[in-house]
C-alpha cells in the first residue's frame, strides 16, 4: 500500500474480519481457488500476530460459516486440510504471542480429527494469558442465536428459568464464547458490504472498515488503515454525545 491515511492509530479492545476474496485472488493471479486459501493463511498469521502485539483483546475469524458446507467437496476437504495444518504449524506463533485459541461454532459436522485438533489447541492455550482468538469455524450468527434460545428453552421447559426472566443479558450469556467483548471493529476485505451472517448479536454497535484489497494481500498495513479510520469514528451507542 502506497499511502497510509492519516490519524491516529487507535487499537480496538475487540476485532472481528470476515476474510474474503481468497478465490478472486487465486483467480486474478491465474491459480486455481485453493492456492488463494493457501495464501490466505500466511494473512491470517500477520494479523493474528500483529493484533496480539499490539494489544487487541479479542480477533474473532470468519473462518467457515455454515453456508459454506453448500460449496464443492473438494474445497470444503481442502479448506479443512488448511485448518489442520494451521493449527499444528502455528502453535508455536500462538504461543510466543500468548494467544488463548477458542473455537466458535457448531461441532456436529466437524470431522472428530478436526475436533480433536481444535480441542487439543484449545487446551494447550488455555493459560495463555493475551489475546483470545476464536475461529468461527462452521459457524452461523443465526444459528448462534437459535442454538442460545434452544438453551433458554430447555431452562424454562425445566423450570430454571421464567419467562418474563429472559433478557438480553440471559441471551448473551448462551451464546458460544459470552466472555468476548462485543467486536468495536468488524473488517470485511474484497470490497464487499455485506455481514453474511456473522455475529449478528455482537455487531450491533460495531464499527465497519471495509478493504478493497483481496484477504491473502491483507497486511499489516492494512490492518493499521483500518485501525487508523477505526480512530476516526464517533461512538455513541445510539446516544447523544
Ligand atoms: C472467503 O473467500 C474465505 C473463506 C471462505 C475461507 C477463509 C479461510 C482462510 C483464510 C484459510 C483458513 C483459515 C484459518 C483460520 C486457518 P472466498 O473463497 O469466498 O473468496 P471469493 O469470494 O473471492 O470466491
Amino acid at each position: 500500500m502506497k499511502s497510509q491515511p492519516a490519524g491516529e492509530l487507535v487499537v480496538p479492545r475487540s476485532v472481528a474480519v470476515i476474510m474474503d476474496g481468497n478465490g478472486r485472488w487465486a483467480k486474478n493471479a491465474g491459480f486455481e481457488r485453493i492456492r488463494g486459501h493457501e495464501r490466505g493463511i500466511d494473512a491470517v498469521r500477520t494479523t493474528v500476530t500483529e493484533c496480539a502485539q499490539l494489544g487487541v483483546q479479542a480477533l474473532v475469524l470468519y473462518a467457515f460459516s455454515e453456508e459454506n458446507w453448500q460449496r464443492p467437496q473438494r474445497e470444503i476437504d481442502l479448506l479443512f486440510k488448511l485448518l489442520k495444518r494451521f493449527l499444528v504449524e502455528e502453535r508455536g506463533t500462538l504461543m510466543q504471542n500468548r494467544v488463548r485459541l477458542l473455537h466458535s461454532g457448531r461441532r456436529e459436522r466437524l470431522a472428530k480429527d478436526v475436533l480433536q485438533l481444535l480441542d487439543d489447541t484449545v487446551a494447550a492455550t488455555a493459560g495463555n494469558t493475551g489475546m483470545k482468538l476464536s475461529l468461527a469455524i462452521s459457524y452461523g450468527g443465526r444459528q448462534e442465536i437459535v442454538d442460545a434460545v434452544r438453551a433458554i428453552a430447555g431452562k424454562v421447559q425445566r423450570g430454571d428459568v421464567a419467562p418474563a426472566a429472559i433478557d438480553e443479558a440471559m441471551l448473551h450469556a448462551h451464546l458460544y464464547h459470552p466472555e468476548l467483548p462485543d467486536p468495536d471493529l468488524l473488517i470485511r476485505t474484497a470490497g464487499e458490504r455485506r455481514i453474511s451472517n456473522f455475529l449478528l448479536w455482537q455487531v450491533s454497535y460495531s464499527e465497519i472498515h471495509v478493504a478493497d484489497v483481496c484477504w491473502p494481500d491483507f497486511g499489516k498495513d492494512h490492518l493499521h488503515a483500518a485501525f487508523r479510520d477505526y480512530g476516526q469514528r464517533v461512538r455513541k451507542f445510539g446516544k447523544v454525545t
